[in-house]
């Protein structure tokens, strides 16, 4: 190898490296112009002057719903949210990642909404490679109508956490290696929407929405994206660089006090776990539901 040679390489070597740390991750703007686009009736997405806060309003006319600009694989992404007050039942609020693809993978929560003074519903849900039939069910333990709560995404190689105000709600983890199908390969955009689920949502689809009792509105703010953008190699994202931090062992599984708080909601808030609902699989629980969540 001549010195040119070796000059060159060395210099492509350089560009990857730097590449590596300046776009391997992105730490959002926190303004919804800029990061996301309006997939759903512009007339029912109201964001602030500044840009930081934006609500969805779902009415007989119509649901509402925006979308990232980016496509993310593995990260941690937060965002708070104000769900719809009062007479909420028959909405969905979904809250979610999706690739979007023919066999898609999907990262979701659902809030279900309800009439006055009763809890709302958390519904979560996993899809990998266009398979889904992974719904777990909390009640939350504060009334997410009143205030800002933080949800969160940690997505990474070895699980998916959901998390509300830091609290992990649902762990699902990379058992790829056993044959368990995991969203690992195919980037995925984040999505909100607002839309009319009243024939399934509140008691099994018992109570409609009472229009009388709209306009309904959620509201967004202050999110934090800190993930991989995808530019069209999953090698950068799946590597666990300091730039992609969330790939990293810290992050691999629960802390101890992590732990002890997933517990705690499964022990107390969980309404249903798909895991556990011999019935509908007929005694053959998907092949994850013996395999250890951490
Ligand atoms: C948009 O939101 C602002 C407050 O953030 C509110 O004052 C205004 O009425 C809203 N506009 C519509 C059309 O909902
Ligand atoms: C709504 O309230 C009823 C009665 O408390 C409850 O059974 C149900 O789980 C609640 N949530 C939804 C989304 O149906």
């Amino acid at each position: 190898m001549n010195k040119l040679c070796r000059l060159i390489l060395f210099i492509g070597f350089l560009s990857w490296a730097l590449f590596q740390i300046s776009v391997a991750s992105v730490v959002s703007t926190g303004d919804f112009n800029k990061d996301f686009f309006v997939i759903w009736s512009p007339t029912h997405v109201n964001t602030s002057d500044d840009g930081h806060t934006r609500s969805l309003k779902l009415d007989q006319d119509s649901g509402s719903g925006f979308a990232s600009n980016d496509m993310f694989l593995f990260g941690k992404i937060d965002m708070q949210m104000k769900l719809v007050p009062g007479h909420s039942a028959g909405t969905v609020l979904a809250y979610y990642l999706s690739s979007d693809q023919p066999n898609r993978d999907e990262i979701d929560l659902e809030f279900l909404g309800n009439v006055t003074g009763q809890p709302y519903i958390l519904q979560t849900n996993i899809y990998a490679d266009g398979f889904d039939n992974r719904e777990e069910r909390i009640y939350l333990w504060f009334d997410p109508t009143q205030d800002f709560h933080t949800y969160s995404v940690l997505w990474n190689l070895h699980q998916i956490v959901f998390m509300v105000d830091s609290i992990p709600i649902r762990v699902y983890r990379n058992h790829a290696d056993k044959g368990v199908a995991f969203p690992r390969w195919q980037p995925m955009s984040l999505k909100a929407t607002l839309w009319n689920g009243d024939s399934w949502a509140t008691r099994g689809g018992l109570d409609k929405i009472d229009w009388t009792k709209g306009p309904f509105i959620a509201s967004f703010r202050d999110y934090k994206i800190d993930a991989c953008v995808w530019k069209g190699n999953p090698r950068f994202c799946r590597a666990a660089s300091s730039a992609n931090w969330w790939n990293t062992y810290t992050f691999s599984t629960l802390t101890s006090v992590q732990n002890r708080w997933y517990k705690w909601v499964r022990k107390y808030h969980m309404i249903y776990d798909y895991c556990q609902d011999n019935e509908r699989f007929q005694n053959q629980l998907p092949m994850e539901c013996s395999l250890p969540k951490y």
